[in-house]
């Protein structure tokens, strides 16, 4: 699903990020990666399932060995806000000892999520832990999480695609859109 979509949807509102521009932004961060792990190897820690497609276009912006692994959590919260009360559904198969992780997250809403994860990973054992994520909402600043690399820091609104959802749908879309407001309200 690509931009035209979000003319033609009319549970969609506008084109927030372009696919162009989520693919530079990417490059980026890559380049600013790249430079900062210059002597470390990399393990590239991926949040299911919303981060599948950061995941895929961040590591291949990467011109290096990584390796890659995934989490999914789920977290007990009441309606589309997390709570910071988490369970893993699937934890990592890799050993942190000694590691250098790079978290890698589509979005920090609350910020609750990631500050879970963060001392989970963090009582593992690793050499650092650091986090990378496409999007960054006001709330995540007020929660006081060091991010290392962040993509675009966006106004407080739903947002869908590029591994975003409502309701499972529109991960698939290419570029990032709000949701019209009829939808969810
Ligand atoms: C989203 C996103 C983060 C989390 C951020 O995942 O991928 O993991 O919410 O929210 P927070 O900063 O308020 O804690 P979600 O729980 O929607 O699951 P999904 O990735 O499977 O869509």
């Amino acid at each position: 699903m690509d931009q035209q979509h979000v003319e033609d949807d009319l549970a969609l509102d506008q084109t927030l990020i372009t696919e162009d521009q989520i693919q530079d932004r990417l490059a980026e961060m890559a380049a600013e990666i790249t430079a900062d792990y210059a002597e470390r190897d990399i393990l590239l820690v991926g949040v299911l399932k919303g981060a599948v497609m950061v995941m895929a276009d961040l590591a291949r912006s990467l011109d290096r060995h990584v390796e890659m692994d995934w989490m999914a959590i789920s977290s007990y919260g009441s309606g589309t806000k997390s709570s910071g009360v988490v369970r893993i559904l699937k934890d990592l198969d890799t050993d942190l000892s000694g590691r250098h992780v790079l978290i890698v997250e589509d979005i920090i809403d609350t910020g609750l999520t990631l500050s879970w994860l963060v001392a989970n990973l963090r009582s593992r054992g690793p050499a650092s832990v650091e986090i990378a994520t496409l999007l960054r909402k006001p709330d995540a600043v007020q929660n006081d999480i060091a991010v290392k690399y962040v993509g675009f820091d966006i106004p407080n609104a739903f947002v869908v695609g590029y591994g975003l959802d409502y309701d499972e749908k529109y991960r698939n879309l290419r570029c990032i859109g709000t949701l019209a407001p009829h939808v969810y309200s």
